[in-house]
């Protein structure tokens, strides 16, 4: 029965089934014991569908078990990819090294693999406010502050995550609490990264190597940045009651760069080699850098970003977006460097697709609709908020075609200052939700751009109200629910 899949079993299945119908209407009743076998044969072989399909699902586990067994075990939880590159080249480091080492994402991990592994090395990072990456939720769920024993356990934790933030690799930190409390070992002390810390990574680097690891200090560093000439600055949003909005365009080095709808632009402000040498040998070392979601495609022939012009609580501007927004001349050379986050890349096949976002997350979301006009998969929906239609309606033209020429067929706008009482996008949402269900019945993705606060948080609680916290949680670690919120 072996060389039997459970492809072909259900194929048989099906075929048996079908023969029994049609035999059923060109027999005569004397010879009505042949579609009762074929009836009979047809539920023999869905059994050994069933049978076949749980046995390939075991022999998947036991693979996984296997290699946390005899090897070492590389978990990551990430939200915006920074955790799953650091966990890939953790792995392939051990493997060149010798070691056998699998990459696993946290939401895949189950009660058999933690209580089975003998050394896991956990890459993750923080995000929210103290909060666990969205694909960790329904692990976080599942399993962090419940009893499981795990003394045969070995584990090391790299934590990411950023010191301005008031809860530092708050994660990190609830992960170890709750392994210590499960009588897992430490291999050795947790390593925190702060906003990417090169010194903090050679120490993982250093920890690495005892195990065997075969590691290189150069390929540990973060993309060097590049010179991108600001091409043009257009000021989106005359008059508005909110910030100043502006459509950066800038021009790549080579045109032969490439990146993907999703994907961010990390830029260096008030810092050109070429502007300002004097600058280059006291700010290289500790430039600060931010991050913008990519507006356009590389077809597009530039990249462009959609930026709100932020102020320091004493009127000065914001260090970032004042740099892109005002300080830098058109023109001038800005450092940039692209970061994949493959998380958040367009859903490569013809799924629906549900876009929600305000503001400037208008940004990430316009990439999508795009990439998805250039493969000519139009069902597509897009909730967008911002405050007033007349000054707030970003990229209005673009949007409107788009939605007249099918591509984006349902297209729900709140300007919550258009009326008396205010209105988001969570309400439209709340209002579309039998649709909502439909779509996401039939597979939809749903990708959130934007406001973290306020926008995402709401979001997600009408979400929850929706589809169900289960199908929520459900969605966030198999990747149909995204999102990239600030
Ligand atoms: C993944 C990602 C994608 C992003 N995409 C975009 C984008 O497409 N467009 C865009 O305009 N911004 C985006 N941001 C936010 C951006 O990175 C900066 O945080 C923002 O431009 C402010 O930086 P700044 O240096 O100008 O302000 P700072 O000099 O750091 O601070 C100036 C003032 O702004 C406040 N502030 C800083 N950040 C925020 C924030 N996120 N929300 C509210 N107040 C804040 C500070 O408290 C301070 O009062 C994104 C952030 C992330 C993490
Ligand atoms: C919206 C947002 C919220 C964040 N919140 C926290 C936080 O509460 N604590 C922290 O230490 N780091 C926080 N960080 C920093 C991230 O943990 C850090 O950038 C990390 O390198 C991201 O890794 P990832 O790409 O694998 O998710 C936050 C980052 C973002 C963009």
């Amino acid at each position: 029965m072996r060389f039997l899949s459970s492809r072909a079993s259900r194929l048989l299945t099906m075929a048996l089934l079908i023969a029994s119908v049609f035999s059923l209407h060109f027999h005569t009743p004397d010879q009505r014991w042949l579609p009762a076998t074929l009836v009979l044969l047809c539920y023999l072989s869905f059994c050994l569908h069933t049978v076949l399909r749980h046995r390939s699902q075991q022999s998947g586990r036991s693979g996984q078990l296997q290699a946390s067994e005899n090897g070492i075990l590389v978990v990551y939880a990430s939200q915006t990819g920074f955790a799953e590159k650091l966990a890939r080249k953790t792995a392939q480091d051990l493997q060149q090294g010798g070691s056998t080492a699998t990459v696993l994402a946290i939401g895949r991990m189950d009660g058999a693999v933690l209580q089975s592994a003998k050394r896991v090395l956990f890459i993750v990072s923080t995000t929210g406010e103290g909060d666990a990456p969205d694909s960790a939720a329904e692990f976080c769920q599942r399993w962090l502050g419940k009893p499981l024993s795990m003394p045969e356990m070995h584990y090391a934790i790299l934590a990411l995550g950023d010191r301005r933030y008031q809860h530092f690799c708050a994660f990190a930190h609830r992960l170890e609490h709750w392994l210590q409390q499960q009588q897992a070992q430490p291999l050795f002390d947790m390593t925190e990264v702060d906003n990417g810390d090169a010194t903090a990574l050679q120490r993982w680097q250093q920890h690495l190597r005892q195990l065997g690891a075969a590691t290189a200090q150069s390929e540990w560093q973060a993309p060097a940045f590049q010179d991108w000439i600001l091409a043009e600055r257009h000021l989106m949003n005359p008059d508005s009651l909110g910030d100043p909005v502006y459509r950066i365009a800038l021009t790549p080095p080579d045109p032969r760069i490439r990146w993907h709808a999703g994907d961010i632009a990390e830029i260096a402000p008030g810092f050109s080699p070429t502007n300002d040498l004097q600058m280059t040998a006291e700010v290289q070392p500790s430039l600060p850098h931010r991050a913008y979601s990519i507006s356009s495609l590389p077809a597009d022939g530039k990249l462009e970003l959609l930026v709100r012009q932020m102020r320091q609580p004493d009127g000065s501007l914001g260090i970032g977006s004042g740099w892109l927004t005002a300080s830098a001349p058109v023109g001038s050379h800005i450092q940039l460097r692209l970061r994949e986050n493959r998380h958040f890349h367009t859903p490569p096949h013809d799924c629906p697709l549900i876009l929600i976002g305000n503001g400037t997350g208008l940004a990430g979301l316009r990439a999508h609709l795009k990439q998805r006009a250039l493969h000519g998969h139009v069902r597509n929906c897009l909730f967008f908020g911002e405050r007033q239609r007349l000054r707030d309606f970003f990229h209005r033209e673009e949007i409107q075609s788009w939605h007249n020429s099918g591509v984006l067929p349902a297209l729900h706008l709140c300007f919550s200052r258009d009326q008396s009482e205010r209105r988001y996008v969570q309400h439209a949402l709340a209002e579309q939700a039998s649709a909502v269900r439909e779509w996401v019945r039939e597979g939809a993705v749903i990708m959130v751009c934007g406001s973290m606060r306020g926008m995402a948080e709401q979001v997600h609680a009408t979400l929850n109200t929706i589809l169900g916290e289960q199908q929520v949680n459900k969605m966030l670690a198999e990747g149909s629910y995204r999102r990239d919120v600030y």
